[in-house]
């Protein structure tokens, strides 16, 4: 059977990549791809390796019916050969996971998360870290947006990749 490994980047990894891992895990899960499919996160820092993921972004998936439960980690140099596609979700990250990249040609694996938002007009997720309640919701409107035209995109790949 087929499978697709996916993973999401952010800074900290307790705001906006373990949102958007939750929300694919619920469409892939809806779709009934939960074996073909993984899905993780991470964080290009490292300070809140093994840290639940923020109140306030918890709260808010929450309320939409996600929940968030990985700890937080750091990107791997492994994490290149592990994953089909790497999903960052603004410059500064996509700039920062280079120095975790073994060579030029693994960045090739690395895409902003934005290019699926399409119906979206941010082309960065914004970090709501130091903003207020709005940032979180603002982050959840653009993860739901991308994550449907990423579902497709899987469905795609899997329909293509050899048994
Ligand atoms: P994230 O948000 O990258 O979406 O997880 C942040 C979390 C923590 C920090 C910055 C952004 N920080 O500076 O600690």
């Amino acid at each position: 059977m087929p499978t697709f490994n996916l993973l999401f980047v952010c800074l900290g990894n307790i705001c906006r990549s373990p949102c958007a891992e939750s929300v694919m895990l619920h469409l892939i899960d809806r779709a009934g791809l939960s074996e073909q499919v993984h899905i993780d996160s991470a964080g290009t820092g490292d300070w809140h390796i093994g840290k639940h993921s923020d109140d306030r972004m918890r709260k808010h998936a929450k309320r939409r019916g996600y929940s968030l439960d990985s700890l937080a980690r750091q990107v791997s140099p492994l994490d290149f050969q592990r994953f089909d596609m790497i999903l960052v979700m603004d410059q500064q990250n996509l700039r920062d996971i280079a120095s975790f990249a073994p060579d030029e040609a693994a960045m090739k694996k690395v895409q902003l998360f934005c290019d699926f938002a399409k119906d979206r007009s941010e082309r960065q997720v914004p970090d709501p870290y130091y903003d207020g309640e709005e940032g979180f919701e603002q982050v959840l409107d653009i993860v739901e947006n991308g994550s449907q035209y990423l579902l497709e995109h899987i469905k795609a790949k899997l329909s293509k990749s050899p048994a």
